[in-house]
């Protein structure tokens, strides 16, 4: 029988912060809760990123309501990635029950019941305020990565990009891209491999193909405007609470690439937009990706070497990162390195290949003389998991298997008169879901085709004229040679990052 009082004393050293901190719970031992050996993260670390993992119904998707919860609380913004649907219930507070004041009376802590101020978000034609970009934003490096072409064809792109810039061509969305696309090597040809080289018709086929391929997955739908500024995740309500703004994601599951493309557009933006923060002590935003497996899942090499990049940069912005999943193993290494907190709930010893992914994991955690890592693994509860973070030094902190709160929110989700109230409530909904086309390249290409034809016509009649004038009296008539004129538009799109919002980041 171990010390309990020596753990005790273990634990309250060991989490005590200075600072501005959340209480996830109390560590336990032998299978006993001990309250008041509270486990505490400082607000500090946070932005030093996270994961949240165990078996499926173990209880990682109400950590993670959770630890928003508790942000929140604190005035810190929260954005999360919710694909099964079942986080919208954080607008309400929760009902109670027996069970949850018996864990609260378990760890020291009293619960409250409480609601939060919430703004839902889509990436598709659901409920919630669209979240869109346009192609410009997105720009030549990103758009290549994400259709995973080759290095020539990243090259027409980027060509393309260059000549949009220089035209004044606002690329809004994809439709957009694929007229000028067939624009360089059609009606533009010309005019293309005068000014950047001749550009060949089967890397711009392929390309499209590349691109429609994207669209099937929903991909028209982001790429286009109102674009979302990303300041409008950092709003904190007239109580001082953080927002917490839920993107659902139901209907994403089957399209990685279309979650995928959002999320690193997201990142990129948040990375070029944000300060470089200073020790606040605190996180600007703190962002989770439930089931995280979908990013990586199906992603390309080049996509998963910019995941992995700017997940190391966004923190000196003073964003955290929490990827949500069932096995750590769904995470690649190079993120999983960079994680400073892990909420490890209980993971199941089936098959042979479990037993090794547990021993894995176990190993992943720091040494306790309390703990047999592996076998706690499989014993935790429900609403169980073993936490590591980081102090304010930005040293782990021990080890602790920890009974975890219950969220003070509801743990399912708003019924569908609750949801439309809350979007009726929405100010956001009202700045970016108005759909706008404006002027943009597929119709300033078109005009210009159009008045290019329309004038080889005349040229042509005129011409025609001229002959049988010619025949007559010896006066003739010059075509002038001149270049189509194309409107002037002065997009602010154009003007934001034409050259990519990660030209800067890859270099
Ligand atoms: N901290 C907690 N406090 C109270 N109840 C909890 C807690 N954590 C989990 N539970 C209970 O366990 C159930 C399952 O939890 P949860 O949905 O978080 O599991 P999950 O690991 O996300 O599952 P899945 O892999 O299927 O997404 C919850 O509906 C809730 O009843
Ligand atoms: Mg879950």
């Amino acid at each position: 029988m171990a010390d309990k009082q020596a753990f005790f004393d273990h634990i309250e050293k060991g989490y005590t912060t200075k600072g501005e901190y959340i209480t996830l719970g109390a560590a336990m031992l032998e299978g006993e809760t001990l309250t008041n050996a509270l486990v505490k993260i400082p607000l500090k670390t946070m932005n030093r990123h996270g994961l949240i993992a165990g078996a499926t119904g173990t209880g990682k998707t109400k950590s993670l309501q959770v630890l928003a919860e508790n942000l929140s609380e604190k005035g810190v913004p929260v954005l999360l990635m919710d694909m099964k649907g079942d986080l919208s219930g954080i607008a309400e507070p929760s009902p109670g029950h027996a069970k949850i004041d018996e864990r609260h009376e378990k760890i020291g802590i009293p619960f409250t019941a409480k609601n939060f101020p919430v703004e839902i978000l889509t990436l598709s034609e659901q409920n919630g305020v669209r979240l869109r970009a346009t192609v410009s934003e997105f720009g030549p490096v990103l758009l290549s990565r994400i259709l995973d072409v080759s290095e020539t064809q990243a090259g027409i792109i980027s060509v393309i990009f260059k000549y949009c810039d220089d035209n004044k061509l606002p690329l809004l969305d994809l439709k957009d891209f694929k007229k000028i696309l067939q624009y360089a090597t059609n009606e533009g040809k010309e005019e293309f491999s005068e000014e950047y080289g001749r550009i060949s018709s089967a890397s711009t086929g392929a390309i499209l193909r590349r691109i429609v391929a994207l669209e099937q997955q929903g991909g028209d739908l982001f790429f286009g405007e109102k674009s979302f500024n990303t300041d409008d995740l950092l709003r904190i309500d007239e109580n001082g609470m953080g927002y917490i703004n839920i993107v659902r994601l139901t209907d994403i599951q089957d399209r990685p690439k279309l979650f995928s493309t959002f999320m690193l557009s997201l990142l990129a933006e948040i990375y070029t937009t944000f300060p470089e923060q200073g020790d606040s002590g605190r996180p600007e935003l703190v962002i989770f990706i439930d089931e995280a497996h979908l990013i990586f899942k199906e992603a390309s090499d080049a996509l998963l070497d910019q995941i992995e990049s700017i997940v190391k940069l966004i923190r000196s912005k003073g964003v955290g990162l929490y990827f949500v999943t069932q096995n750590p193993t769904d995470v690649p290494d190079a993120v999983l390195s960079q994680l400073g907190l892990k909420v490890q709930h209980a993971l199941r010893a089936f098959t042979a290949k479990d037993r090794k992914a547990i021993k894995l994991t176990a190993e992943n955690y720091p040494i306790s003389e309390y703990y047999k890592t592996d076998e706690v693994l499989t014993k935790l509860g429900i609403g169980e998991a073993l936490v590591s973070a980081l102090n304010e030094k930005g040293i782990p902190t021990p080890l602790a298997a920890t009974m975890m709160r219950a969220p003070m929110s509801r743990m399912d989700i708003l019924e569908d008169q609750e949801l439309k109230e809350l979007l009726k409530e929405s100010k956001l909904i009202k700045k970016y879901n108005e759909t706008v086309d404006r002027e943009s390249a597929y119709e300033m290409l078109n005009d210009k085709i159009d008045i290019a034809e329309k004038k080889e016509a005349k040229e042509k009649a005129e011409k025609e004229k001229a002959k049988v004038k010619r025949s007559s009296s010896r006066s003739s008539s010059r075509s002038s040679r001149q270049n189509p004129i194309v409107k002037v538009l002065s997009s602010p799109t154009v003007i934001r990052s034409v050259l990519g919002i990660l030209g800067k980041l890859l270099k």
